[in-house]
């Protein structure tokens, strides 16, 4: 509302900046760390913390070296302002070779601040202010901030709940003429599920279709940062393999555990037309969104880092422990394929509460409807395999309170 003569606006913040702070899982997520005490609590002794991504022991080090030796300058222009390095492009489109199968090169990638980056640039790259993104729910809880942010409209679907698998049918109803981007997250967080080359060859086929019809382009953002953790027996497929008109966005922070580091990238597959173009645009927003790009030291170490990753045995081996001990309790859990979380189901209707039960007897995990999806509970297995079955006889404990 505009003031009358002689009033003034004294409103702090912009209306951009209010709406992001409404958005939806973003907002529930301060309060969640606020309401629960979260940053004291997780630090208590006795307390289980289950929550953040965050690692629980000391970073290897190998990695501590790999930063230490990047950051001693080999040159005056070292520390200078960097885009993209290509020595990093280079080293990031090798390993990216090897996950997935596509011919990957150096130029049609691009270094971001971490997932984020990635999917911020990708978003803001393709789409106008109105333009529509699909993605599907339970989602990683940033997306809806960063679309608000972007301008564009959040279009949210559920999966499928019995197999956590996409229900294409349900984005297919979504989409409108105004759609211009998909959000695909494989392997997911928080359901664990990696997609199967049936579901994506599906989409794509419903992705073409669809752009034909809308006379307009659907680009895909395969946010994939978990996409080197999977287990045994699981294949890995990306979209990009199967649709040209996909970004894909990918975060070392997983990998690596190491999320404050921000690294990550943004690439493009070789079957994609007009890249160039896509790629400029990229680029030109780095700088003008506030020069988005990973600092030098970062970027000087990724041909180490790439070299580098997480136990992924050790974490599969945490799997194994936590979701068979849980449902001999009686907890209702899937395996997950990837990634490092569990989503059971909540053995309480009201999520939060269950939440509170366990937060009580000193398990802090977080609530189905911080991801949109009431009923369950996400578990993170960053934790240490002590913490693990330190944690045991209270989910049992808590079980059986409230199932009597
Ligand atoms: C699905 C998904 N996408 C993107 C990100 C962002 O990763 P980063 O913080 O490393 O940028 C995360 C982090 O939790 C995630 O789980």
């Amino acid at each position: 509302m505009r003031p009358t003569l002689g009033e003034v606006d004294d409103r702090p913040v912009s209306e951009r900046s209010a709406r992001i702070g409404e958005a939806g899982p973003f907002r529930m997520l301060f309060e969640f760390a606020r309401k629960s005490g979260y940053q004291q609590r997780r630090l208590e002794p006795g307390v289980l913390d289950f929550t953040f991504g965050d690692p629980h022991e000391m970073p290897i080090p190998e990695y501590v070296e790999a930063l230490r030796a990047a950051a001693v300058p080999g040159d005056e222009l070292w520390f200078a302002y960097k885009f993209s390095l290509v020595e990093a492009q280079e080293a990031a489109a090798e390993s990216l070779r090897r996950v997935v199968d596509l011919p990957w090169t150096g130029d049609r990638i691009r270094m971001t601040t971490g997932g984020f980056g990635a999917i911020t640039l990708a978003m803001k790259s393709l789409a106008d202010p109105g333009d529509e993104v699909v993605y599907s729910l339970p989602p990683w809880f940033l997306y809806e901030a960063l679309a608000l942010e972007a301008g564009l409209v959040p279009v949210k679907v559920r999966i499928d709940p019995e197999t956590f698998d996409l229900d294409l049918d349900a984005i297919a109803a979504a989409i409108t003429p105004r759609t211009r981007l998909v959000v695909v997250n494989s392997p997911n967080n928080p359901t664990g599920r990696v997609y199967p080359e049936s579901t994506l060859r599906a989409l794509a086929d419903l992705l073409e279709a669809a752009s034909a019809r809308n006379g307009r382009r659907i680009y895909v953002i395969s946010d994939e940062p978990y996409n080197r953790i999977v287990f045994e027996g699981v294949t890995f497929r990306s979209p990009a393999e199967f649709y040209a008109h996909t970004v894909l966005c990918y975060s070392y922070g997983k990998t690596l555990l190491a999320p404050g580091q921000r690294l990550g990238y943004l690439a493009l597959p070789p079957q994609l037309p007009d890249a160039d173009q896509v790629i400029d645009a990229v680029e030109s927003l780095q700088v003008a969104a506030g020069w988005l790009f990973p600092n030098a030291v970062m970027q000087y170490a990724v041909p180490r880092l790439e070299t580098l990753s997480l136990d992924v045995a050790h974490l599969q081996a945490k799997r194994d422990r936590m979701t068979a001990a849980l449902r001999e309790m009686g907890y209702d859990v899937a395996t997950p394929e990837g990634t490092f979380y569990l989503f059971p189901r909540s053995p309480l209707p009201d999520d939060e509460a269950f939440v509170a039960r366990l937060a009580e007897a000193g398990v802090l995990v977080m609530p189905g409807r911080l991801f949109e999806t009431p009923g369950y509970f996400r578990i993170c297995l960053t934790a240490t395999m002590e913490t693990i079955e330190a944690s045991l006889p209270r989910f049992a404990q808590v079980l059986e309170q409230v199932s009597g």
